[in-house]
């Protein structure tokens, strides 16, 4: 017996190690933490409890059975972040570069498995070189079990990937299922086929970090939602974004005791500039109203044209979506409106209510656009708010546009409550623009066109560039002064907090992908 109990102990304190030393301190000069470091930040200091310290891989080929590390290669387990269950697995780059063998996957399905029974989010830690080569087709089985428990769980349960190390190959596509990613900038990346591939097939000469590193994936594919600057950043970002998170679908967001008293925003009032075609950052309009140093922001360098993220309004945790007049005037196009489809439909999983911000010229024109489908795109965004049963609350600031003021959140498609600041201009198009179409023959045989299209453009600014049309017909509720707005928004979402819609009963909706 006591033979027995310390062989186990040797075998805890080796699994304990990982890959020794050495490999620890290759890990440490990268930049980069363990996987036992990185679990041990993110949960609650001792609430973890590992599952499967003991597991071995069973591939006998290439001498791996000389090279049996328990563990193989991932740290699974659960634990409390500030006191809520999170099941949680970190891949050890120090194992076999964190490579994925059939047992390492199975140890992952595991926590999948136990995290759905149990309603509790899962967070990924992934640093891995992908698929166990040695393995062949039985480590790309075991992602295929990922995968297909990724997609059970989507809607839930958060699952959230923190990608801190490599991630080639199909390694990739769990984390793209998950509701969120988040990369460490200059010691992760992500690609499908890495840079020698490309270079093989394309020609491109491309460094990995130019390919898949954070910033590539911040800026230009969207595939990241937040970036940050080392391991100890990730896991403060990921402990944040769980504090705005349910359990799962079944539960609301946790609130945070708050009581209502003056909420008057005097900053408000003046935020609109005199001049229609001058910009302002509708995240003043966002701090405005929210609670103080609430805003989360999600997606802040993707198609900043739109800006989505978290915050609370008098406690209770909301999702945002809003134009963002500072990047091209606000206007929506392919990636912003897979931007604010994709949170849109994030919020609506997970039972937290929608504020809609709009100042939108429309839809960006161009070929570029509709090559970009742009058609299929703005309606993932319109299909996003149409289907969304969660509260709904729009606040038209400025212009509202054509299509684009359907798409954003209008009451036609579904919205319970939409205001309209005074500034607001709800039409099918600007003044200048509209005149230019509807009076063109006028204006062609006028002695003095360019006085009768400022003439026309004021009359038909006269008549349509105000939200007292819309509020006439009832698709605007209230034309409020801005300083009120934090004290509509916290009445508001009070009234519609035990919301009940359902939709009708259907296997799932065709989403325009
Ligand atoms: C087995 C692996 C491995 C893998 C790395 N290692 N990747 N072992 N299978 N996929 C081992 C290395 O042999 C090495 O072992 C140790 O991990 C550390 O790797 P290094 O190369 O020394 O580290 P580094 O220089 O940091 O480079 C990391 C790396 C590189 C860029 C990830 O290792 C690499 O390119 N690996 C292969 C990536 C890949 O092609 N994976 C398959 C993708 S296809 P020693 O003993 O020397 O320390 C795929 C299909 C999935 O994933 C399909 C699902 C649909």
């Amino acid at each position: 017996m006591e033979d027995k109990l310390s062989r186990l102990k040797d075998k805890m304190e080796e699994a304990r190690k990982g890959g020794g030393e050495a490999r620890i301190a290759k890990q440490h000069e990268k930049g980069k933490l363990t996987a036992r470091e990185r679990v041990e930040l993110f949960l609650d200091k001792g609430s973890f409890e590992e599952i499967g310290m003991l597991v071995t891989h069973r591939t006998t080929d290439f001498g791996m059975d000389k090279q049996i590390i328990p563990g193989d290669g991932v740290v699974t387990g659960y634990g409390t972040v500030d006191g809520r269950l999170v099941y949680v697995f970190a891949q050890d780059f120090t194992v076999f570069g964190g490579s994925l063998s059939e047992t390492h996957a199975e140890k992952i399905c595991k926590i999948m498995d136990l995290a759905m029974k149990n309603g509790a989010p899962v967070i990924g830690l992934n640093d891995s070189g992908g698929a166990r080569i040695q393995e062949g087709v039985r480590s790309l089985g075991g992602y295929a079990d990922i995968f297909y428990r990724n997609v059970r769980a989507s809607g839930v349960i958060p699952q959230i990937s923190a990608i801190m190390g490599p991630c080639a190959g199909g390694a990739v596509y769990s984390p793209a299922i998950t509701d969120f990613i988040i990369m460490v900038e200059q010691t992760s990346y992500m690609f499908v086929t890495g840079p020698n591939v490309v270079k093989t097939v394309t020609n491109e000469e491309v460094s990995a970090e130019d390919l898949g590193g954070a910033s590539a994936h911040s800026v230009k594919s969207g595939v990241t939602h937040l970036t940050a600057a080392n391991d100890l950043d990730c896991i403060l970002q990921l402990k944040k974004l769980l504090s705005y998170l349910p359990q799962n679908c079944e539960e609301k967001p946790p609130s945070l005791p708050y009581e209502v008293g003056e909420e008057w925003r005097d900053k408000l009032t003046d935020l609109i500039p005199e001049n229609p075609q001058h910009p302002y950052d509708m995240r003043d309009v966002v701090n405005g109203v929210v609670d103080a140093d609430s805003f989360f922001e999600i997606h802040p360098d993707f198609a900043d044209n739109i800006i989505t993220g978290f915050a609370r309004i008098a406690g209770k945790v909301i999702g945002i979506v809003g134009n963002q007049p500072m990047s091209l005037a606000g206007v929506l196009d392919v990636n912003s409106s897979r931007k604010g489809a994709r949170f849109v439909r994030f919020c609506d999983c997970f039972n937290i209510p929608l504020l809609v911000l709009v100042d939108v010229p429309g839809f960006l024109p161009g070929t570029d656009q509709e090559w970009n489908g742009i058609i299929t795109n703005g309606a993932k965004l319109l299909y996003a708010f149409s289907e969304a049963t969660v509260p709904r609350i729009t606040l038209i600031t400025r212009k509202a546009y054509g299509g684009a003021y359907d798409v954003m959140n209008s009451k036609h498609i579904g919205a319970d409550l939409n205001y309209a600041w005074p500034t607001a201009e709800i039409a099918v198009m600007g003044a200048r623009g509209a005149s230019e179409i509807i009076f063109r023959k006028e204006i062609k045989e006028s002695d003095d066109p360019q006085a009768k299209l400022a003439e026309k453009e004021a009359e038909y600014a006269e008549k349509f560039a105000h939200p007292y049309r819309a509020a006439q017909r009832g698709f605007v509720d209230e034309v409020i002064p801005p300083r009120t707005t934090r004290r509509k928004l916290i009445a508001g979402f009070a009234m519609l907090e035990n919301k009940v819609d359902t939709l009708p009963r259907k296997k799932h909706g065709n989403v325009p992908l």
